[in-house]
Protein backbone atom coordinates (compact mmCIF):
# COMPACT_ATOMS: atom_id res chain seq x y z
CA UNK A 1 0.00 0.00 0.00
CA UNK A 2 1.84 2.62 -1.25
CA UNK A 3 -0.37 6.12 -0.87
CA UNK A 4 -2.18 7.38 2.23
CA UNK A 5 -3.96 9.55 -0.34
CA UNK A 6 -5.34 8.78 -4.22
CA UNK A 7 -7.52 11.28 -5.81
CA UNK A 8 -8.25 9.95 -9.28
CA UNK A 9 -9.55 11.64 -11.90
CA UNK A 10 -11.38 14.30 -9.39
CA UNK A 11 -13.64 16.77 -11.58
CA UNK A 12 -15.66 19.74 -9.55
CA UNK A 13 -17.90 22.33 -11.13
CA UNK A 14 -19.35 25.69 -10.38
CA UNK A 15 -21.92 25.69 -12.12
CA UNK A 16 -20.44 24.99 -15.39
CA UNK A 17 -17.38 25.97 -14.55
CA UNK A 18 -15.02 23.30 -14.01
CA UNK A 19 -12.43 24.30 -11.06
CA UNK A 20 -11.06 20.74 -11.40
CA UNK A 21 -10.82 19.26 -14.88
CA UNK A 22 -9.84 14.96 -14.21
CA UNK A 23 -7.44 15.96 -11.22
CA UNK A 24 -5.29 12.81 -10.16
CA UNK A 25 -3.11 13.61 -6.43
CA UNK A 26 -1.20 10.97 -4.93
CA UNK A 27 0.60 10.80 -1.61
CA UNK A 28 2.88 9.18 -0.44
CA UNK A 29 2.93 8.04 3.20
CA UNK A 30 5.40 10.55 5.30
CA UNK A 31 6.28 12.60 2.47
CA UNK A 32 5.26 16.51 2.21
CA UNK A 33 3.91 16.52 -1.06
CA UNK A 34 3.79 20.49 -2.51
CA UNK A 35 0.99 21.57 -4.37
CA UNK A 36 1.77 24.42 -7.07
CA UNK A 37 -0.23 26.31 -9.08
CA UNK A 38 -1.61 29.64 -10.35
CA UNK A 39 -4.11 31.77 -8.75
CA UNK A 40 -7.06 30.09 -9.48
CA UNK A 41 -5.77 27.00 -10.90
CA UNK A 42 -8.19 24.82 -8.83
CA UNK A 43 -5.45 24.06 -5.48
CA UNK A 44 -7.69 25.12 -2.87
CA UNK A 45 -10.80 23.57 -4.52
CA UNK A 46 -9.08 20.42 -5.02
CA UNK A 47 -7.94 20.11 -0.76
CA UNK A 48 -11.55 21.32 -0.12
CA UNK A 49 -12.72 17.85 -1.69
CA UNK A 50 -10.43 16.16 0.24
CA UNK A 51 -11.34 17.65 3.43
CA UNK A 52 -15.32 17.12 2.44
CA UNK A 53 -16.51 20.45 2.22
CA UNK A 54 -17.43 20.20 -1.95
CA UNK A 55 -18.78 16.46 -3.45
CA UNK A 56 -16.83 16.06 -6.59
CA UNK A 57 -18.78 15.79 -9.54
CA UNK A 58 -16.58 12.78 -10.94
CA UNK A 59 -13.94 10.51 -8.95
CA UNK A 60 -12.89 8.90 -6.38
CA UNK A 61 -10.65 9.36 -3.32
CA UNK A 62 -9.08 6.50 -1.80
CA UNK A 63 -7.46 6.83 1.88
CA UNK A 64 -4.87 3.96 2.57
CA UNK A 65 -5.71 2.05 -0.34
CA UNK A 66 -9.61 2.00 0.98
CA UNK A 67 -12.34 3.73 -0.93
CA UNK A 68 -14.06 6.23 1.03
CA UNK A 69 -16.64 8.71 0.98
CA UNK A 70 -16.09 12.15 2.37
CA UNK A 71 -19.19 13.98 3.10
CA UNK A 72 -18.55 16.43 5.21
CA UNK A 73 -15.25 18.02 7.22
CA UNK A 74 -16.41 15.51 10.53
CA UNK A 75 -15.81 11.98 7.90
CA UNK A 76 -12.42 13.63 7.11
CA UNK A 77 -11.37 14.36 10.88
CA UNK A 78 -12.60 10.32 11.28
CA UNK A 79 -10.28 9.35 8.38
CA UNK A 80 -7.33 11.71 10.33
CA UNK A 81 -7.41 14.25 7.71
CA UNK A 82 -6.77 17.93 9.21
CA UNK A 83 -6.67 21.04 7.01
CA UNK A 84 -5.18 24.41 7.71
CA UNK A 85 -7.52 26.75 5.46
CA UNK A 86 -5.78 29.33 3.21
CA UNK A 87 -8.28 31.99 4.59
CA UNK A 88 -8.76 30.94 9.06
CA UNK A 89 -12.24 30.27 10.14
CA UNK A 90 -11.30 31.25 13.13
CA UNK A 91 -14.21 32.87 15.87
CA UNK A 92 -13.33 36.73 16.55
CA UNK A 93 -14.80 36.88 20.20
CA UNK A 94 -13.31 33.33 21.23
CA UNK A 95 -10.22 32.76 22.98
CA UNK A 96 -7.36 31.23 21.90
CA UNK A 97 -8.11 28.23 23.80
CA UNK A 98 -11.54 28.16 22.85
CA UNK A 99 -10.88 27.99 19.07
CA UNK A 100 -8.71 25.45 19.58
CA UNK A 101 -10.99 22.64 21.44
CA UNK A 102 -13.95 24.21 19.69
CA UNK A 103 -15.95 20.84 18.52
CA UNK A 104 -13.63 18.76 20.47
CA UNK A 105 -14.73 20.24 24.13
CA UNK A 106 -14.51 17.41 26.70
CA UNK A 107 -16.89 17.55 29.29
CA UNK A 108 -17.28 16.10 32.83
CA UNK A 109 -21.03 15.57 34.21
CA UNK A 110 -21.91 18.40 32.21
CA UNK A 111 -19.70 20.97 32.60
CA UNK A 112 -17.08 22.38 29.99
CA UNK A 113 -13.37 20.50 31.24
CA UNK A 114 -11.15 22.88 29.93
CA UNK A 115 -8.47 22.53 32.38
CA UNK A 116 -6.84 19.03 30.46
CA UNK A 117 -7.60 20.55 27.33
CA UNK A 118 -5.43 23.42 28.24
CA UNK A 119 -3.06 21.47 29.44
CA UNK A 120 -2.77 19.27 26.14
CA UNK A 121 -2.74 22.14 24.19
CA UNK A 122 0.39 24.05 26.06
CA UNK A 123 2.24 20.64 25.63
CA UNK A 124 1.62 21.18 22.04
CA UNK A 125 2.47 24.55 21.85
CA UNK A 126 5.23 23.67 23.79
CA UNK A 127 6.68 20.89 21.68
CA UNK A 128 6.49 23.17 18.71
CA UNK A 129 8.03 25.86 19.92
CA UNK A 130 4.73 28.04 19.09
CA UNK A 131 4.69 30.46 21.85
CA UNK A 132 0.91 31.03 22.33
CA UNK A 133 -1.14 32.56 25.28
CA UNK A 134 -4.16 30.94 25.54
CA UNK A 135 -6.04 33.37 27.03
CA UNK A 136 -5.61 36.14 24.11
CA UNK A 137 -8.92 36.68 21.62
CA UNK A 138 -8.59 35.94 18.35
CA UNK A 139 -9.50 39.71 17.36
CA UNK A 140 -6.58 40.68 18.84
CA UNK A 141 -3.74 38.67 17.88
CA UNK A 142 -1.73 38.88 14.59
CA UNK A 143 -2.94 36.54 11.56
CA UNK A 144 0.65 34.79 12.11
CA UNK A 145 -0.61 33.66 15.77
CA UNK A 146 -3.80 32.72 14.40
CA UNK A 147 -2.38 30.36 11.85
CA UNK A 148 -0.38 28.49 14.70
CA UNK A 149 -3.73 28.17 16.48
CA UNK A 150 -5.48 26.86 13.43
CA UNK A 151 -2.35 24.58 13.09
CA UNK A 152 -2.40 23.47 16.85
CA UNK A 153 -6.29 23.38 16.18
CA UNK A 154 -5.49 20.19 13.52
CA UNK A 155 -2.75 18.54 15.43
CA UNK A 156 -4.73 18.68 19.02
CA UNK A 157 -6.84 15.83 16.84
CA UNK A 158 -4.52 14.24 16.37
CA UNK A 159 -5.06 13.75 12.61
CA UNK A 160 -1.88 12.54 10.41
CA UNK A 161 -2.80 13.18 6.96
CA UNK A 162 -2.15 16.92 7.14
CA UNK A 163 -2.88 19.82 4.54
CA UNK A 164 -1.61 22.95 4.71
CA UNK A 165 -3.28 25.70 2.68
CA UNK A 166 -0.61 28.19 1.83
CA UNK A 167 0.30 28.31 5.31
CA UNK A 168 3.55 30.72 4.74
CA UNK A 169 2.13 33.46 3.13
CA UNK A 170 1.01 35.02 6.33
CA UNK A 171 4.52 34.41 8.24
CA UNK A 172 7.28 36.35 8.37
CA UNK A 173 10.35 34.75 7.39
CA UNK A 174 11.36 33.45 10.88
CA UNK A 175 8.45 32.23 11.61
CA UNK A 176 8.25 30.35 8.13
CA UNK A 177 11.60 29.05 9.18
CA UNK A 178 9.96 27.65 12.61
CA UNK A 179 7.04 26.10 10.75
CA UNK A 180 9.70 24.04 7.83
CA UNK A 181 10.75 22.89 10.97
CA UNK A 182 7.57 21.70 12.21
CA UNK A 183 6.83 20.19 8.80
CA UNK A 184 9.96 18.01 8.72
CA UNK A 185 9.21 17.01 12.36
CA UNK A 186 5.58 15.97 11.63
CA UNK A 187 6.97 14.21 8.79
CA UNK A 188 9.58 12.42 10.97
CA UNK A 189 6.76 11.01 13.15
CA UNK A 190 5.03 9.52 10.07
CA UNK A 191 2.61 12.43 9.31
CA UNK A 192 1.89 13.26 5.60
CA UNK A 193 1.35 16.84 4.71
CA UNK A 194 -0.12 18.51 1.77
CA UNK A 195 2.19 21.86 1.52
CA UNK A 196 0.42 24.65 -0.84
CA UNK A 197 2.66 27.38 -1.29
CA UNK A 198 3.23 30.14 -3.80
CA UNK A 199 7.36 29.77 -2.84
CA UNK A 200 9.25 27.62 -4.69
CA UNK A 201 12.47 28.16 -2.49
CA UNK A 202 9.76 26.26 0.51
CA UNK A 203 9.10 23.61 -1.98
CA UNK A 204 12.64 23.23 -2.15
CA UNK A 205 13.56 23.25 1.07
CA UNK A 206 10.81 20.71 2.16
CA UNK A 207 8.91 19.71 -0.09
CA UNK A 208 9.80 15.78 -1.31
CA UNK A 209 7.46 15.62 -4.34
CA UNK A 210 5.12 18.34 -5.83
CA UNK A 211 2.28 17.97 -8.37
CA UNK A 212 1.46 20.91 -10.73
CA UNK A 213 -1.97 22.44 -11.45
CA UNK A 214 -2.38 25.31 -14.17
CA UNK A 215 -5.80 26.67 -15.26
CA UNK A 216 -8.12 23.38 -13.28
CA UNK A 217 -5.65 20.72 -15.00
CA UNK A 218 -3.31 18.42 -13.69
CA UNK A 219 0.14 19.23 -15.42
CA UNK A 220 2.52 16.37 -13.61
CA UNK A 221 4.34 15.39 -10.42
CA UNK A 222 7.77 16.11 -9.90
CA UNK A 223 11.04 14.98 -7.74
CA UNK A 224 11.61 18.32 -6.35
CA UNK A 225 15.22 17.20 -5.51
CA UNK A 226 15.54 16.96 -9.44
CA UNK A 227 13.75 19.95 -10.52
CA UNK A 228 15.10 23.62 -10.59
CA UNK A 229 12.38 26.04 -9.32
CA UNK A 230 12.83 27.56 -13.19
CA UNK A 231 11.54 24.24 -14.40
CA UNK A 232 8.94 24.57 -11.58
CA UNK A 233 7.81 28.00 -11.96
CA UNK A 234 7.33 27.45 -16.30
CA UNK A 235 5.22 23.99 -15.72
CA UNK A 236 3.30 25.59 -13.65
CA UNK A 237 2.81 29.19 -15.90
CA UNK A 238 3.14 28.15 -19.08
CA UNK A 239 5.92 30.83 -19.96
CA UNK A 240 9.10 31.87 -18.67
CA UNK A 241 8.92 34.18 -15.61
CA UNK A 242 11.46 36.69 -14.35
CA UNK A 243 11.61 36.43 -10.69
CA UNK A 244 13.31 39.80 -10.36
CA UNK A 245 12.45 43.46 -9.93
CA UNK A 246 13.79 45.88 -12.73
CA UNK A 247 13.85 49.77 -12.22
CA UNK A 248 15.55 52.64 -13.10
CA UNK A 249 17.38 54.97 -10.70
CA UNK A 250 15.02 56.95 -8.36
CA UNK A 251 14.04 60.75 -8.85
CA UNK A 252 12.54 61.65 -5.89
CA UNK A 253 10.10 64.91 -5.40
CA UNK A 254 8.06 66.82 -2.84
CA UNK A 255 6.88 65.01 -0.05
CA UNK A 256 3.41 63.49 -0.80
CA UNK A 257 2.96 62.21 2.93
CA UNK A 258 4.40 63.17 5.84
CA UNK A 259 3.55 61.23 9.26
CA UNK A 260 4.66 63.34 12.51
CA UNK A 261 4.74 61.96 15.74
CA UNK A 262 2.37 59.57 15.14
CA UNK A 263 1.71 57.62 18.49
CA UNK A 264 -1.17 54.72 18.59
CA UNK A 265 -2.86 52.45 21.50
CA UNK A 266 -2.03 49.08 20.95
CA UNK A 267 -5.99 47.50 20.81
CA UNK A 268 -4.80 44.35 22.66
CA UNK A 269 -2.89 45.59 25.66
CA UNK A 270 -3.26 49.67 25.61
CA UNK A 271 0.58 50.15 25.41
CA UNK A 272 1.79 52.50 22.76
CA UNK A 273 2.36 50.25 19.44
CA UNK A 274 3.14 52.78 17.45
CA UNK A 275 5.62 55.36 19.58
CA UNK A 276 5.85 58.88 18.55
CA UNK A 277 6.88 57.78 14.29
CA UNK A 278 7.62 60.09 11.93
CA UNK A 279 8.87 59.94 8.14
CA UNK A 280 7.97 61.04 4.49
CA UNK A 281 7.16 59.49 1.31
CA UNK A 282 8.31 61.35 -1.46
CA UNK A 283 7.16 61.32 -4.87
CA UNK A 284 9.09 59.21 -7.44
CA UNK A 285 9.72 57.18 -3.98
CA UNK A 286 8.93 53.83 -2.57
CA UNK A 287 9.62 53.78 1.00
CA UNK A 288 9.41 50.31 2.57
CA UNK A 289 8.45 49.73 6.49
CA UNK A 290 10.40 47.16 6.98
CA UNK A 291 10.13 45.01 10.66
CA UNK A 292 9.04 41.65 11.78
CA UNK A 293 5.57 41.36 12.30
CA UNK A 294 3.90 42.85 15.08
CA UNK A 295 6.75 45.41 15.59
CA UNK A 296 3.76 47.93 15.26
CA UNK A 297 3.50 48.48 11.24
CA UNK A 298 -0.04 47.17 11.30
CA UNK A 299 -1.20 50.26 13.54
CA UNK A 300 0.84 52.54 11.70
CA UNK A 301 -0.79 52.00 8.58
CA UNK A 302 -4.83 51.67 10.41
CA UNK A 303 -3.51 54.65 11.84
CA UNK A 304 -2.39 56.64 8.47
CA UNK A 305 -5.60 55.15 6.91
CA UNK A 306 -8.11 56.02 9.59
CA UNK A 307 -8.60 52.40 10.34
CA UNK A 308 -7.69 53.13 14.02
CA UNK A 309 -7.88 56.44 16.37
CA UNK A 310 -4.70 57.80 16.87
CA UNK A 311 -3.86 58.98 20.15
CA UNK A 312 -1.60 61.97 18.98
CA UNK A 313 0.02 62.85 16.15
CA UNK A 314 -0.79 64.13 12.11
CA UNK A 315 -0.88 62.59 8.84
CA UNK A 316 -0.50 64.95 5.70
CA UNK A 317 -1.14 64.05 2.07
CA UNK A 318 0.51 66.79 -0.47
CA UNK A 319 0.51 69.95 2.10
CA UNK A 320 -3.11 69.19 3.40
CA UNK A 321 -3.67 67.72 7.50
CA UNK A 322 -6.33 65.10 6.52
CA UNK A 323 -5.44 63.74 10.26
CA UNK A 324 -9.09 64.06 11.29
CA UNK A 325 -10.73 63.57 7.94
CA UNK A 326 -12.99 60.85 6.76
CA UNK A 327 -11.95 57.53 5.11
CA UNK A 328 -13.94 58.58 2.25
CA UNK A 329 -12.33 61.73 1.91
CA UNK A 330 -9.11 60.47 2.39
CA UNK A 331 -9.92 58.55 -0.91
CA UNK A 332 -10.73 61.15 -2.50
CA UNK A 333 -7.64 63.19 -1.53
CA UNK A 334 -5.68 60.49 -3.13
CA UNK A 335 -4.94 57.94 -0.51
CA UNK A 336 -4.85 53.96 -1.59
CA UNK A 337 -5.11 51.26 0.56
CA UNK A 338 -4.01 47.82 -0.39
CA UNK A 339 -4.88 45.81 3.27
CA UNK A 340 -3.67 43.15 5.44
CA UNK A 341 -6.12 41.38 5.77
CA UNK A 342 -7.97 40.88 2.10
CA UNK A 343 -11.24 40.01 4.23
CA UNK A 344 -11.55 42.13 6.98
CA UNK A 345 -10.61 45.26 5.36
CA UNK A 346 -10.26 44.24 1.47
CA UNK A 347 -13.40 43.39 0.21
CA UNK A 348 -17.21 42.79 0.90
CA UNK A 349 -17.25 39.27 0.46
CA UNK A 350 -20.96 38.38 -0.23
CA UNK A 351 -20.62 41.08 -2.81
CA UNK A 352 -20.05 40.37 -6.61
CA UNK A 353 -16.43 40.84 -8.06
CA UNK A 354 -18.22 44.45 -9.65
CA UNK A 355 -19.55 45.71 -7.00
CA UNK A 356 -16.16 45.58 -5.01
CA UNK A 357 -14.69 47.02 -7.78
CA UNK A 358 -16.79 50.07 -7.14
CA UNK A 359 -16.50 50.43 -3.24
CA UNK A 360 -15.04 53.86 -2.94
CA UNK A 361 -16.45 55.32 -6.18
CA UNK A 362 -19.83 54.02 -6.59
CA UNK A 363 -21.15 57.41 -5.51
CA UNK A 364 -19.62 59.56 -8.59
CA UNK A 365 -20.85 60.61 -11.04
CA UNK A 366 -19.33 57.95 -13.63
CA UNK A 367 -21.55 54.73 -12.06
CA UNK A 368 -24.59 56.77 -10.10
CA UNK A 369 -27.35 59.11 -11.72
CA UNK A 370 -30.24 60.36 -9.10
CA UNK A 371 -29.25 57.91 -6.53
CA UNK A 372 -29.63 54.96 -8.89
CA UNK A 373 -26.65 52.81 -9.67
CA UNK A 374 -25.53 52.72 -13.39
CA UNK A 375 -24.84 48.76 -13.63
CA UNK A 376 -23.92 48.67 -17.17
CA UNK A 377 -21.42 51.57 -16.37
CA UNK A 378 -19.92 49.49 -13.73
CA UNK A 379 -20.03 45.99 -15.80
CA UNK A 380 -18.04 47.77 -18.01
CA UNK A 381 -15.29 48.79 -15.86
CA UNK A 382 -15.17 45.60 -13.95
CA UNK A 383 -14.73 43.99 -17.30
CA UNK A 384 -11.64 46.57 -17.92
CA UNK A 385 -9.94 46.04 -14.95
CA UNK A 386 -10.85 41.97 -14.87
CA UNK A 387 -9.05 42.05 -18.45
CA UNK A 388 -5.91 44.64 -17.09
CA UNK A 389 -5.32 42.94 -14.03
CA UNK A 390 -5.68 39.19 -15.35
CA UNK A 391 -8.47 38.63 -12.47
CA UNK A 392 -9.61 35.04 -12.52
CA UNK A 393 -12.96 33.78 -11.19
CA UNK A 394 -15.50 31.75 -12.47
CA UNK A 395 -18.73 33.80 -13.39
CA UNK A 396 -16.54 37.29 -14.24
CA UNK A 397 -17.56 40.17 -12.86
CA UNK A 398 -20.66 38.58 -11.45
CA UNK A 399 -18.26 36.34 -9.25
CA UNK A 400 -19.21 36.42 -5.80
CA UNK A 401 -16.24 37.81 -4.29
CA UNK A 402 -16.35 34.82 -1.06
CA UNK A 403 -16.12 32.20 -3.80
CA UNK A 404 -12.84 33.33 -5.50
CA UNK A 405 -9.54 32.09 -5.31
CA UNK A 406 -7.29 34.01 -2.51
CA UNK A 407 -5.06 35.28 -5.04
CA UNK A 408 -7.62 36.78 -7.24
CA UNK A 409 -9.18 38.19 -4.40
CA UNK A 410 -5.95 40.12 -3.89
CA UNK A 411 -5.52 41.10 -7.21
CA UNK A 412 -9.27 42.65 -7.37
CA UNK A 413 -8.13 44.83 -4.37
CA UNK A 414 -4.65 45.96 -6.32
CA UNK A 415 -6.97 46.24 -9.51
CA UNK A 416 -9.39 48.78 -7.55
CA UNK A 417 -6.40 50.74 -5.77
CA UNK A 418 -4.31 51.53 -8.31
CA UNK A 419 -7.09 52.04 -11.06
CA UNK A 420 -7.65 54.81 -9.33
CA UNK A 421 -4.63 57.02 -9.57
CA UNK A 422 -3.72 57.34 -6.22
CA UNK A 423 -1.29 60.18 -4.83
CA UNK A 424 -0.10 57.69 -2.56
CA UNK A 425 -0.46 54.00 -2.49
CA UNK A 426 -0.23 52.39 1.06
CA UNK A 427 0.43 48.53 0.08
CA UNK A 428 0.83 45.85 3.25
CA UNK A 429 1.99 42.75 1.73
CA UNK A 430 0.56 43.51 -1.71
CA UNK A 431 1.64 40.15 -3.13
CA UNK A 432 1.13 37.78 -0.68
CA UNK A 433 -0.63 34.83 -1.73
CA UNK A 434 -0.22 35.84 -5.65
CA UNK A 435 1.66 33.10 -7.58
CA UNK A 436 5.16 34.22 -9.34
CA UNK A 437 3.22 35.79 -12.72
CA UNK A 438 1.17 37.42 -10.60
CA UNK A 439 3.65 38.82 -8.69
CA UNK A 440 6.13 40.01 -11.53
CA UNK A 441 3.30 41.80 -12.71
CA UNK A 442 2.34 43.82 -9.47
CA UNK A 443 5.91 44.60 -8.62
CA UNK A 444 5.75 46.57 -11.83
CA UNK A 445 2.43 48.27 -11.28
CA UNK A 446 3.73 49.53 -7.61
CA UNK A 447 7.33 50.54 -10.14
CA UNK A 448 5.40 52.43 -12.32
CA UNK A 449 3.14 53.97 -9.81
CA UNK A 450 6.65 55.83 -9.12
CA UNK A 451 8.05 56.44 -12.76
CA UNK A 452 4.62 58.25 -13.01
CA UNK A 453 5.74 60.67 -9.55
CA UNK A 454 3.27 58.87 -7.97
CA UNK A 455 4.37 57.57 -3.67
CA UNK A 456 4.88 54.27 -2.58
CA UNK A 457 4.11 52.98 0.85
CA UNK A 458 5.00 49.47 1.42
CA UNK A 459 4.95 47.35 4.43
CA UNK A 460 6.62 44.31 3.62
CA UNK A 461 7.97 41.72 5.72
CA UNK A 462 9.90 39.86 3.00
CA UNK A 463 13.58 41.17 3.01
CA UNK A 464 13.69 39.48 -0.52
CA UNK A 465 10.48 41.93 -0.87
CA UNK A 466 12.19 44.80 0.62
CA UNK A 467 15.64 44.95 -0.80
CA UNK A 468 14.31 44.41 -4.34
CA UNK A 469 11.62 47.05 -4.77
CA UNK A 470 12.38 49.85 -2.44
CA UNK A 471 14.37 53.01 -3.04
CA UNK A 472 14.49 53.58 0.90
CA UNK A 473 13.70 51.45 3.88
CA UNK A 474 12.42 52.43 6.99
CA UNK A 475 12.93 49.86 10.02
CA UNK A 476 10.34 49.81 12.25
CA UNK A 477 11.24 47.77 16.06
CA UNK A 478 9.10 47.74 19.00
CA UNK A 479 6.79 50.78 17.71
CA UNK A 480 9.86 52.75 16.58
CA UNK A 481 12.00 53.66 13.78
CA UNK A 482 15.02 52.77 14.12
CA UNK A 483 17.08 53.15 10.71
CA UNK A 484 16.72 55.13 7.69
CA UNK A 485 18.52 52.95 5.25
CA UNK A 486 19.41 53.15 1.50
CA UNK A 487 18.91 48.95 0.22
CA UNK A 488 22.18 50.06 -2.17
CA UNK A 489 24.31 50.21 1.16
CA UNK A 490 23.41 47.68 2.96
CA UNK A 491 23.03 43.93 3.37
CA UNK A 492 19.99 41.35 3.79
CA UNK A 493 22.05 40.33 7.11
CA UNK A 494 22.75 44.13 8.42
CA UNK A 495 18.62 44.95 7.26
CA UNK A 496 17.76 41.60 9.71
CA UNK A 497 20.24 43.24 12.56
CA UNK A 498 17.84 46.19 13.07
CA UNK A 499 14.62 44.41 12.60
CA UNK A 500 15.87 42.46 15.49
CA UNK A 501 16.50 45.29 17.24
CA UNK A 502 20.46 44.57 17.72
CA UNK A 503 21.42 47.78 15.92
CA UNK A 504 19.72 51.38 15.70
CA UNK A 505 20.67 53.90 14.04
CA UNK A 506 18.31 56.81 14.43
CA UNK A 507 17.10 58.26 17.46
CA UNK A 508 13.92 58.14 18.70
CA UNK A 509 13.50 62.47 18.26
CA UNK A 510 13.97 61.84 14.93
N1 LIG B 1 -17.52 28.35 -4.16
C1 LIG B 1 -17.17 28.72 -5.40
N2 LIG B 1 -18.08 29.20 -6.28
C2 LIG B 1 -17.71 29.56 -7.52
N3 LIG B 1 -16.46 29.49 -8.00
C3 LIG B 1 -15.52 29.01 -7.19
C4 LIG B 1 -15.80 28.61 -5.85
N4 LIG B 1 -14.66 28.18 -5.27
C5 LIG B 1 -13.70 28.32 -6.21
N5 LIG B 1 -14.20 28.81 -7.36
C6 LIG B 1 -13.45 29.09 -8.58
O1 LIG B 1 -12.64 27.98 -8.88
C7 LIG B 1 -11.35 28.39 -9.33
C8 LIG B 1 -10.27 27.73 -8.50
O2 LIG B 1 -10.24 28.32 -7.22
P1 LIG B 1 -9.27 27.84 -6.07
O3 LIG B 1 -9.64 28.61 -4.86
O4 LIG B 1 -9.30 26.37 -5.97
O5 LIG B 1 -7.85 28.31 -6.64
P2 LIG B 1 -6.39 28.20 -6.00
O6 LIG B 1 -5.56 27.34 -6.90
O7 LIG B 1 -6.48 27.79 -4.58
O8 LIG B 1 -5.84 29.69 -6.14
P3 LIG B 1 -5.00 30.65 -5.11
O9 LIG B 1 -3.56 30.36 -5.31
O10 LIG B 1 -5.29 32.02 -5.61
O11 LIG B 1 -5.50 30.40 -3.73
C9 LIG B 1 -11.33 29.91 -9.27
O12 LIG B 1 -11.53 30.44 -10.55
C10 LIG B 1 -12.50 30.25 -8.36
O13 LIG B 1 -13.05 31.48 -8.72
MG1 LIG C 1 -6.16 28.76 -2.79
Amino acid sequence: MEYVIEMNHITKQFGDFKANDDITLQVKKGEVHALLGENGAGKSTLMSVLFGLYQPEEGEIKINGKTVKINNPNDANELGIGMVHQHFKLVHNFTVLESIVLGRETVKMGVLKMEDARKKVMELSEKYKFKIDPDAYISDITVGMQQRVEILKMLYCDNDILIFDEPTAVLTPQEIQELMKVMKQLVAEGKSIIFITHKLNEIKEVADRCSVLRKGKYIGTINVADTTKEQMSEMMVGRKVNLNVEKTEMNPGDAVLEVRNLTIKSKASKKAAVKNVSFKVRKGEILCVAGIDGNGQSELVYGITGLMPLDSGQVILNGKDITKESIRQKCIDGMAHIPEDRHKDGLVLDYTLQENLVLQTYYTDRFQKHGFLKFDAIREYAKELIKKFDIRSSHGETSIARGMSGGNQQKAIIARELDRNPEIVIAVQPVRGLDVGAIEYIHKQLVAQRDAGKAVLLVSLELDEVMNLSDRIVVMYEGEIVADLNPKEITTEELGLYMAGAKRSVKNEQ
